[in-house]
């Protein structure tokens, strides 16, 4: 080989020196370790890190280096590399780094000096000959004000999607209202029955007791739905448990058995017989199918004609599709969606709640209602929920 020409030798110093200034400066963290005796990259992973920081000496440092660790530069040189891996609770970069073959790039990690977390994106790159490590090359940079502002970012999202579920205050009373009408509605018709036969002298113990029964049952039932209603509202993630959707509309509709009867409606049950096993909180969605039937039983009151309710479910795959449809007159809103918004009601004794708590429950149940009219005349709403395996 002939000798680099003198030129050529003074500009590759000049680069050397070029590139030690920008190492030095650098605002990465950069540094080399030294393996001396060289590490057995055979065994355990365990094994190997402990090898590594036994041997381990700090070949190189720049200055970004020694002050992220709050140490001096001529402080580092020659010290044991534990003096930045433990230092920092950075093992695990270590282990990431054997795990992936000695060339670990972008990793995170988190360390802690002096009780203040800070976050670093790693690369490192060993020189490995026959088996044993030599030479760790590294660059980490702090990404600390960048990971800040995305968990900042993270923290007025989550913020703003509570404050849009509370809505208002007001739309939380609201709702509470709307869902205990009906148990309420059902004590007060169940006490004036009771009272109904004291004033006629109808002694009848077994049907007082039945009757009494079913108020109690109806209070426990509002207790639990101002429960439900506020942890929907304060964002707290539902109680759930595994439940066949066909037992809950079997309930709800047991439940507005009465308010059928006495509107005259015929009720069409339709089930292809596939599993419906749903995560779900039971009192929700129990209060979802009331509330949706509730509109059906609204909306036909000024029918003439038969008066159909159909309750059709199904399974798609790994999504459960509950469909509840009326042949009244249809949404009347150009939009049916619209009518999802609070307070937005067409009826004279609506409050404009019940779809929006609707979909509130399905939401937090990781499902999507959905409202048109349908081909055919009438409303049809469509609820999707991920099923479950097993019944
Ligand atoms: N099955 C339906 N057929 C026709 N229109 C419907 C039906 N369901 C809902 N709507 C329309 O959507 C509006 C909003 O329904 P929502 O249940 O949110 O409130 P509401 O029934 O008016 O009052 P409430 O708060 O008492 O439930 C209704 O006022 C009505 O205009
Ligand atoms: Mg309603």
């Amino acid at each position: 080989m002939s000798p680099t020409p003198p030129h050529k030798s003074l500009e590759l110093l000049r680069e050397k020196e070029m590139l030690h200034e920008f190492i030095r400066t650098s605002t990465e963290y950069i540094f080399s370790i030294d393996f001396s005796p060289p590490v057995s990259t055979r065994g355990s992973v365990d094994e190997l890190v402990e090898r590594m920081f036994r041997n381990g000496r700090f070949g190189f440092v720049n200055e970004r280096f020694a002050r992220g660790l709050g140490l001096a530069l001529e402080d580092l040189i020659g010290r044991p590399c534990t003096a930045y891996f433990k230092q920092q609770a950075n093992q695990e970069v270590i282990e990431a780094l054997v795990q992936s073959g000695f060339s670990l790039f972008d990793f995170e990690s988190v360390g802690l000096v002096d009780g203040e977390e800070f976050y670093l994106l790693n690369n490192m790159v060993g020189t490995v000959e026959n088996g044993y490590l030599l030479r760790l090359f590294g660059t980490a940079r702090d990404i600390t004000a960048q990971k800040q502002a995305d968990s900042e970012n993270i923290r007025q999202r989550e913020q703003l999607m509570h404050m849009n579920r509370i809505g208002s205050l007001g739309q939380m009373a609201s709702s509470v209202a709307h869902e205990l009408n009906q148990p309420l509605t059902a004590i007060r018709l169940n006490a004036g029955a009771v009272k109904m036969m004291q004033d006629k002298g109808i002694d009848d113990p077994g049907e007082t007791l039945a009757i009494m029964d079913d108020i109690l049952a109806d209070v426990s039932r509002a207790g639990e739905v101002i429960q439900q209603m506020r942890d929907l509202y304060i964002g707290r993630v539902h109680s759930a448990g595994r439940y066949d959707l066909g037992t809950i509309i079997a309930n709800a509709l047991r439940l507005l058995n009465s308010e059928l009867l006495v509107g005259n409606i015929r009720l069409v049950r339709e089930h292809d017989g596939s599993s419906l096993g749903i995560e779900a909180n039971e009192i929700q969605i129990q209060q979802l199918l009331i509330n949706l039937i509730m509109n059906a039983c609204a909306a036909l009151r000024s029918m003439d004609s038969v008066k159909n309710l159909t309750v059709r479910t199904r399974r798609e795959d790994s999504r459960i599709i509950l469909e509840i449809r009326d042949n009244g007159p249809g949404f009347p809103q150009e939009d049916p969606e619209t009518a999802f918004l609070p307070f937005v009601t067409t009826r004279e004794d609506g409050s404009g709640m019940g779809l929006s708590i609707c979909r509130t429950i399905i939401e937090a149940h990781h499902g999507t209602i959905g409202a048109r009219n349908a081909e055919h005349g009438g409303a049809l709403v469509t609820v999707v929920l991920p099923a479950i395996e097993g019944p």
